[in-house]
């Protein structure tokens, strides 16, 4: 096939980075929506628009692309922008594509994002699903699990804090089952659907399926520590780790994060999609890339633009 023009919302952050990487590998020209400069190891050949959620500054930013890969969304409300915002965001980003002319949308949703959930997160990112489906442009859906990789948040706090103390906080009861996935293979499925024409919804979800637990275990053990397991109910972990995040000035861990994990939502139910073992993937590389810094999301994007 020959190069189509993409526009990736975040190519400078995680998914996008990733995503990014793997279509100018293929032949793509991309540019992107962001707020971000580029970081070591981003192409500088990436043209920068800023994200910014105004319907002309969107047409005209989206202008000769053929394709959008839609990253954006919100992992927790904060200052004001809420999931309700983030969802009305997204509808006025297709809207945009469609009136720029943009022929297809490929987005990057959530596992088991359901209108149904009593979670704001998952329920959210089935709104946006509805409102891509009703834009116009052809569209694809890929729905990670866990996503795994160099620009992780979660993963990368969790083992500043294993670096740095002797005992990590558990949820304790049934449930908490993951299946992580690695990032090279989310971007890989999302690139597929750049190249394609078919309208679909597909999961990426890794071939490994563990515990929480044993996931800190593995994540653990790639950085040469060994922690005890301090086993919460988990009203009790949220509330503390609710104080860890005062003097970090973050919130490490959302309330939809961990009832996610409980009811097994970053879980597919169907055959992986994702080729490569995260947990190989945390034993050989979890050491360079994880923990050596805190990844502190709430001042870099809330505090620092409102600065
Ligand atoms: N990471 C995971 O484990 C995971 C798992 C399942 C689903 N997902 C979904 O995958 C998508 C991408 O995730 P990601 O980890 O790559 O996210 P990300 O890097 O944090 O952000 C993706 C995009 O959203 C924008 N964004 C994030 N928070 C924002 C805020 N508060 N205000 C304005 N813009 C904001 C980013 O802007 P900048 O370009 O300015 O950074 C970027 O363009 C999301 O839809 C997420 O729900 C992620």
């Amino acid at each position: 096939m020959t190069g189509r023009r993409v526009m990736v919302t975040g190519a400078f952050s995680n998914i996008g980075s990733a995503t990014a990487r793997e279509l100018l590998a293929r032949g793509h020209d991309v540019s992107t929506l962001t707020n971000r400069v580029p970081a070591d190891g981003d192409d500088p050949r990436i043209e920068r628009h800023a994200l910014r959620f105004d319907r002309d500054h969107l047409i005209a930013s989206l202008r000769g692309a053929q394709v959008l890969v839609n990253t954006y969304w919100i992992r927790f409300p904060h200052g004001g922008a809420t999931f309700e915002h983030a969802v009305e965001r997204s509808a006025l980003l297709f809207d945009a594509a469609r009136e720029a002319g943009v022929e297809r949308i490929v987005h990057v949703s959530v596992s088991n994002a359901s209108l149904d959930s009593p979670l704001a997160y998952y329920s959210g990112k089935a709104r946006v699903e509805e409102a891509l489906r009703a834009a116009g442009p052809s569209w694809s859906i890929v729905r990670p699990t866990l996503v795994v990789g160099p620009r992780d948040v979660l993963t990368s706090n969790i083992a500043w804090f294993l670096r740095r103390f002797p005992a990590i906080a558990v949820p304790r009861g049934a449930g908490y089952r993951l299946q992580p996935v690695l990032i090279d293979d989310v971007a890989r499925l999302l690139v597929e659907r750049v190249e394609s024409v078919i309208e679909d919804v597909v999961d990426a979800a890794g071939p490994d399926v563990l515990g929480f637990d044993e996931y800190i275990r593995v994540l653990a053990r790639s950085i040469g520590r060994s922690p005890k397991l301090l086993r919460m109910p988990p009203r009790v972990m949220l509330a503390a780790l609710g104080l860890a995040g005062v003097p970090l000035r973050d919130t490490i861990l959302t309330p939809e994060e961990l009832w996610g994990l409980r009811d097994e939502l970053l879980v597919s139910r169907a055959p992986a999609t994702g080729e490569s073992s995260v947990v190989e993937w945390l034993l050989e590389h979890g050491d360079r890339w994880f923990g050596h810094d805190y990844v502190n999301d709430t001042v870099s994007r809330f505090d620092a633009a409102s600065a």
